[in-house]
């Protein structure tokens, strides 16, 4: 088949949506376009049930119950309403808060909002392969300890957290465990009575669903998890996220994570296979080609690599037309700050300035992946010349 150019590696920052996602959403733009909430006709309680059918989609995925389920508009606005919503509703019981310096800045400026505020945050830090250690997270934890918030899984280096010990010391303190797992839900399993989640983010855009529609679990019992709501107006979504539902965005999100339930295994083990050729082919072209981030404890589609003494801006301009793929985080492309993930797990700066993300997805097709070795190869020589031409 032929390659379309450029071809898309950039899977950690957006996906396309699934078409068979887009054709369940179609409807909801235009003939059954009704308000979730008007259920006094038709318009409306068609919309509602379809809201109902894609909150049974989200909760099947993480073993929770449907009432469990809000829609937001993302990861960034879910992780929002569980810390500020915790905050508010439990800091007269204790005010300190343990995360971890890895996080999405989703989290981080949420946490950093409420230190400012005098409010004591513990920020984690990593090892090598970007893993906190949890000794450390369990001492780290005080009377005052009213929430634990650690990502599920990277966004950057593709490190999966140990979600299931960190939810059993969480709840071994009865102090409330949050996970943004923006990067995981619909690519690894997750479950969140076996890991003693109580909050858990999770977003469309990243699972071949649309953008601006996410989701938030808030456990309901064992124990309840109360949270002040953060946005007010009519009440929606139990009075915990007020605005109209977003219809054609909630139908897709739950299309997407019912489809992602069904081919997560499968498309798993392609991406394992995928990224490894591609790790094993850079390394034996080039010296010093190194991993960043756990080299088993990681997202299958996630490839982080240091390609040392090449710039990776330079890089991904040079390939711009043919692959798209992306330095770090793409919330953060705007800055030339060195990544703070990178930071975190001992790279130098310099070190980091040299490391390239790919980011798998659904429909890349082998010859893509051989076409990127060979031309990410290439790419590297031609910068290698220049380099040595200038010297
Ligand atoms: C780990 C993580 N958390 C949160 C977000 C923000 O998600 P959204 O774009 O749905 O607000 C992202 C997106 O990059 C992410 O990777």
């Amino acid at each position: 088949m032929d390659i379309k150019h450029p071809i898309y590696m950039d899977s950690h920052a957006t996906t396309p949506v699934d078409p068979r996602v887009l054709e369940k959403m179609l409807p909801f733009f235009s003939e059954t376009f009704g308000n979730a909430g008007s259920i006094d006709h038709s318009y409306g309680t068609v919309a509602a049930d379809a809201v109902k059918v894609a909150r049974e989609q989200s909760a099947h995925i993480l073993k929770a119950n449907p009432d469990e389920i809000f829609f937001t508009s993302g990861a960034t606005e879910s992780d929002n309403i569980a810390i500020l919503g915790v905050a508010e509703q439990y800091f007269e019981k204790g005010d300190h808060i343990i995360s971890c310096v890895t996080e999405h800045k989703a989290v981080l400026d949420t946490c950093k909002h409420l230190q400012k505020k005098g409010k004591d945050i513990t920020f984690l830090p990593v090892d090598k392969f970007g893993l906190i250690d949890l000794e450390k997270l369990e001492s780290a934890i005080t009377e005052k300890t009213v929430l634990i918030s650690i990502m599920a899984a990277n966004n950057e280096i593709g490190t999966i957290a140990p979600i299931k010990e960190i939810g059993k010391i969480a709840h071994k303190h009865n102090v409330i465990f949050h996970t943004d797992a923006a990067q995981a839900v619909g690519h690894i399993p997750l479950d969140v009575e076996g890991m003693n989640i109580d909050l858990l983010s999770f977003s469309g855009h990243k699972i071949y669903g649309p953008k601006g529609i996410g989701g938030l679990y808030v456990r309901r019992k064992n124990p309840k998890v109360k949270l002040t709501p953060i946005i007010f107006g009519g009440g929606q979504e139990k009075g915990l996220r007020s605005g109209t539902l977003n219809v054609p965005g909630i139908v897709g999100l739950g299309q997407a994570l019912a489809i992602a339930e069904k081919e997560m295994k499968t498309e798993e083990k392609v991406f394992r296979k995928w990224t490894s050729l591609m790790f094993k082919s850079f390394q034996a072209s080039m010296n010093g080609v190194e991993l960043n981030g756990h080299p088993s404890q990681r997202l299958a589609h996630n490839l982080n690599v240091i390609f040392p003494g090449i710039e990776s801006k330079a890089l991904i301009y040079s390939l711009k037309n043919d692959i798209a793929i992306s330095a770090g985080s793409a919330c953060t492309t705007t800055s030339v700050e060195p990544s703070h993930v990178l930071l975190a797990i001992g790279r130098t700066v310099e070190q980091s300035h040299t490391a390239v993300r790919f980011g798998l997805g659904r429909f890349n097709l082998i010859n893509e992946i051989e076409y990127t070795i060979d031309r990410v190869e290439s790419a590297i020589q031609n910068l290698n010349q220049l380099i040595y031409s200038k010297n």
